[in-house]
């Protein structure tokens, strides 16, 4: 099943009870089109978010930290308890050292959050693959927040990505992201081989983000 992960980053839009309000609509689209949507949210707003809808919450960060002295670290066990079941790691916008990933990575794995690796290229992607995570979503810096899809611009990093992927560990599913706003996006980005992909500017800063996701869902199937 496509799966399609909206970050909330921290758009003013997707904040606080807009963060609530766009979870919502997210929901509506999910159910009436019976297409997987989770939703990416800042970590205080994870738990108002989980009270009010019933699709997956995802944070955007974890550490791989424990319980102790890590002043304003995000603990697994903070998100798990605030009803997040998964999240990004090593997004663009909070890279982490591969160790750190590694350390993140057990730390959602050993209390079964589901886990989100980002990664910038194919390279990167291979690394990401190797620590087998859930899915691994691939994201060309330079597109994000652009408007130009990831899948029509570079189509060659999400195939290649895909087909790394593959090799290394082939039940680690694929994302692809950056730009992408529309449903003929959506498509192009699933014909590459991804399985779904990661989006934000252009369903969150849209005049209608229902209308918006709507014609991205119905738009990728026609
Ligand atoms: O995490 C998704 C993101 O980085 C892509 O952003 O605005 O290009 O859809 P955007």
């Amino acid at each position: 099943m496509t799966l399609i992960v909206l970050n909330f980053k921290t758009y003013r839009e997707s904040t606080g009870e807009a963060a609530v309000r766009l979870a919502e609509i997210c929901e509506d689209v999910s159910r009436q089109y019976s297409v997987e949507i989770v939703v990416a949210a800042q970590a205080a707003d994870i738990h108002a978010i989980c009270q009010a809808v019933k699709i997956p919450v995802f944070a955007q960060h974890v550490d791989g930290v424990g319980f102790g002295g890590f002043t304003g670290h995000v603990t697994a066990t903070s998100l798990k308890e605030a009803g997040a079941r998964g999240t990004l790691i090593n997004h663009s916008e909070r890279r982490l050292r591969l160790a750190e990933i590694e350390a993140s990575l057990s730390a959602c794995k050993s209390l079964g959050l589901s886990t989100i690796v980002c990664t910038n290229n194919v390279a990167t992607t291979r690394a990401a693959a190797a620590l087998e995570p859930d899915f691994v979503a691939v994201e060309p810096p330079e597109l994000i927040g652009s408007g130009i899809p990831v899948s029509k611009a570079d189509p060659d990093v999400v195939r290649e990505s895909v087909r790394a992927v593959k090799n290394i560990a082939p039940q680690v599913r694929v994302l692809c992201g950056a730009g992408i706003s529309r449903g003929e996006d959506l498509s192009a980005a699933l014909e590459l081989g991804s399985e779904g992909v990661l989006l934000a500017s252009g369903i969150i800063k849209a005049r209608d983000p229902g209308k918006a996701l709507e014609d991205l869902v119905t738009g990728a199937r026609k």
